[in-house]
């Protein structure tokens, strides 16, 4: 623990010598030496998965430890074979529900094909998220948006972003496409959770809340109604929902602040994702949420983004807004949270290379885990035989990042640790 306090103020001290910039990275001149962190805690970590071709970000675990997993399209990053998939040996995933929904309109890559499929509504463009619901149905989010060359991603197309729901099977029961007013030309649809209780909204089959984390600055949340297929936005554009300016993050005990791919290329940057992992509360009551460029951490009442602001209900945004509860700062920034039956929410940690646990009644955060192979815990999935899945993704790695160069070392990998309680059940 020492060396890699001591590691990150002499690269700190380095820096600040060299020049303006606040930068540590694999690699750079300005680090003496690298830096590891080698402590962990908690209980043990098993290895489920590991992906030595595409790179994941979402999973989720039916009742049958089938696991899902989403790898965002990534034009000319050679090995993207699909956007959805489904374990099939310990290294090996297949598509879902089949190689050719994964296969938008004249694919991905046609030069006859401008948008690149992106809004193709019958088929699967770029997932984001999949998450199995209560009722072990799997549910996959679109954002519409590929990346193509490590850097640049697509705007929205209609049709595009879409919350598509499949049984196991993988016959389709659900096609919500959100319209142009729901999903912006630049919304990236991130994050979904499932009350799945009759009772929630008139139309009777439930609701899904979606975190927008558009790093262009409109982020906040989604509403669909599961009954008319009906869906608004709530926290449009607000300080909640966005992250800090000049958000600065550090892994791995070093600062690290990105440089830009381009155009133009070369220039120092922050991360500006917003609002991204979210979480239901047990009872169904509270949206939790964090924007992934900050370290703050939220929740808001749902009873508040139940309503739909229009003119029936012209205060609705408002209301919403003034809800929401601010709950103090995590420690780390977050991309991925999640909530147990006992209403435990875990928060991952990946500045900590470690997932944290909330106590929603008391307020009390906890260290859960940490080991130093948790580079970057991304989507966090309870399943039910008690354990808590997530992905671990290099994620700061990325190109876009890094000034075009790729710096993740696959595998990636799904890891999983038993915790007290299994999956939430509103149905
Ligand atoms: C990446 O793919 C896009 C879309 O096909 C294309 O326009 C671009 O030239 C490609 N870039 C490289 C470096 O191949
Ligand atoms: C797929 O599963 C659903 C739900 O269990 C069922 O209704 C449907 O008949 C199944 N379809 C096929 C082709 O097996
Ligand atoms: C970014 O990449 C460009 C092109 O390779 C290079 O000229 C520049 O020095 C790099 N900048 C930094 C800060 O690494």
């Amino acid at each position: 623990m020492l060396s890699v306090v001591f590691a990150t103020v002499f690269s700190l001290a380095a820096g600040a010598l060299g020049g303006s910039r606040l930068e540590s990275r694999w690699g750079d001149p300005y680090e003496p030496f690298q830096v590891y962190d080698t402590s962990s805690y908690g209980p043990a970590l098993q290895v489920e998965h590991l992906f030595y071709d595409q790179w994941p970000t979402g999973l989720s675990v039916a009742s049958d430890g089938q696991i899902y997993v989403n790898f965002p399209t990534q034009i000319n990053y050679t090995n993207m074979q699909f956007t959805v998939g489904v374990a099939t040996s310990f290294t090996t995933e297949a598509a879902f529900p089949s190689v050719e929904y994964n296969q938008p309109a004249e694919g991905f890559v046609s030069p006859a094909n401008p948008n690149y499929g992106a809004g193709d509504p019958e088929h699967l463009v770029s997932v984001q998220s999949v998450v199995v619901d209560a009722l072990d149905r799997v549910w996959t989010l679109d954002t519409g948006r590929p990346l193509s060359d490590g850097n640049y991603l697509y705007a929205t197309t209609p049709g595009g972003p879409k919350l598509v729901g499949f049984y196991q099977n993988g016959t389709r029961f659900a096609n919500y496409v959100l319209p142009p007013t729901t999903a912006y030309f630049d919304t990236y649809l991130n994050d979904v959770r499932f009350d799945l209780r009759p009772t929630t909204l008139p139309s009777g089959k439930g609701v899904a809340y979606i975190t927008d984390s558009s790093n262009e600055g409109r982020s906040g949340i989604i509403v669909i109604d599961l009954g008319t297929g009906n869906s608004w936005r709530h926290l449009d554009g607000t300080p909640y929902t966005r992250g800090d300016p000049q958000f600065i993050s550090s892994y791995n005990g070093a600062a690290f602040q990105p440089i830009n791919q381009g155009p133009p290329a070369g220039i120092y940057a922050h991360i500006t994702t917003g609002a991204d992992g979210l979480a239901l509360s047990a009872d169904g009551a509270y949206i939790y949420f964090s924007p992934l460029s900050s370290r703050r951490l939220y929740r808001v009442p749902t009873s508040y983004l139940l309503v739909e602001p229009g003119p029936a209900s012209p205060s609705a945004a408002n209301a919403a807004i003034a809800a929401v509860e601010f709950l103090g700062t995590m420690g780390s920034h977050a991309d991925g949270m999640e909530t147990d039956a006992s209403g435990v929410i875990y928060i991952g940690a990946p500045e900590q290379d470690g997932v944290t646990m909330y106590h929603p009644d008391v307020g009390l955060w906890m260290p859960f885990i940490r080991d130093p192979r948790i580079q970057w815990p991304d989507t966090l999935s309870v399943a039910t035989n008690n354990r808590l899945y997530f992905t671990t993704n290099q994620f700061w790695r990325q190109p876009a990042l890094n000034n075009g160069t790729d710096n993740r070392i696959p595998p990636y990998g799904v890891l999983s640790v038993p915790i007290g309680a299994g999956k939430v059940n509103l149905t």
